[in-house]
């Protein structure tokens, strides 16, 4: 059985294209049936096209607030019928209404280790904070932001002579790793929420989510 993935972008769409190759590859079940962005100027859209995906442009500055956004952005998913719904680089707070309509099929990437690192800046903060790993995490999502079950990490050593430029494009190739892994664990059935967090092929996963060291 195919699953329907409808992904959101707000920006550059690495992470879209990650997802588009994989989707490509042999028994993969995974299909991407929209992609979503709140601006025009989103460079993902382009990707999209390119795939021969549907794209859709929901511009929140049309709307009268976060409930009226949310409520047409929810129309518009709804009508792909998706499984699953994957914020990449999607650069909106969500309301809690979205989150509960979505609760258990959504899933967020974030360039840090959560729980370090909440919200901008993450790869600034690693390095002031003086960390000795970065790296970034897939989770669920959830009503606290950035703060759902953890799926997956990939962690990074920080180098002494690291910029935030550099720690932010070796976390990206990593972003480009885990996040397609995320998605077709979950297309493949073996992902999902439990009442106690994420559970992979019916084990519940530890609460950092599946590490993966480079
Ligand atoms: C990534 O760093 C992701 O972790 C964050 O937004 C960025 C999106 O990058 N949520 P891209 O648009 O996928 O290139």
């Amino acid at each position: 059985m195919p699953c329907n993935v409808v992904v959101l972008i707000s920006g550059s769409g690495s992470n879209l294209q990650a997802l588009i190759d994989s989707v490509a590859q042999d028994g993969n079940p995974a299909r991407i049936g929209a992609v979503i962005s709140n601006r025009a100027d989103a460079y993902g859209l382009q990707r999209a096209k390119q795939a021969g995906i549907a794209t859709e442009l929901l511009d929140h500055k049309q709307f009268d607030g976060r409930e009226a956004f949310d409520a047409a952005l929810i129309q518009a998913i709804e009508a792909h019928q998706p499984d699953l719904v994957v914020l990449a680089g999607f650069m909106r707070i969500l309301t809690p209404g979205f989150v509960q309509h979505y609760a258990g099929r959504l899933l967020n990437i974030h360039p840090s280790l959560l729980p370090r690192h909440k919200g901008l800046h993450t790869h600034q903060r690693a390095l002031e904070a003086g960390d000795s790993e970065h790296g970034c995490s897939v989770h669920f999502v959830t009503e606290e932001l950035d703060g759902g079950p953890l799926v997956v990490q990939a962690v990074l050593p920080v180098m002494a002579d690291d910029t935030a430029e550099s720690l932010a494009s070796r976390v990206h190739q990593q972003e480009h790793q885990i996040y397609p892994l995320a998605v077709r664990w979950f297309a493949e059935g073996r992902l999902r929420l439990g009442a106690q967090g994420a559970m992979l092929d019916g084990e519940p996963l530890p609460a950092s989510g599946h590490l993966i060291r480079t």
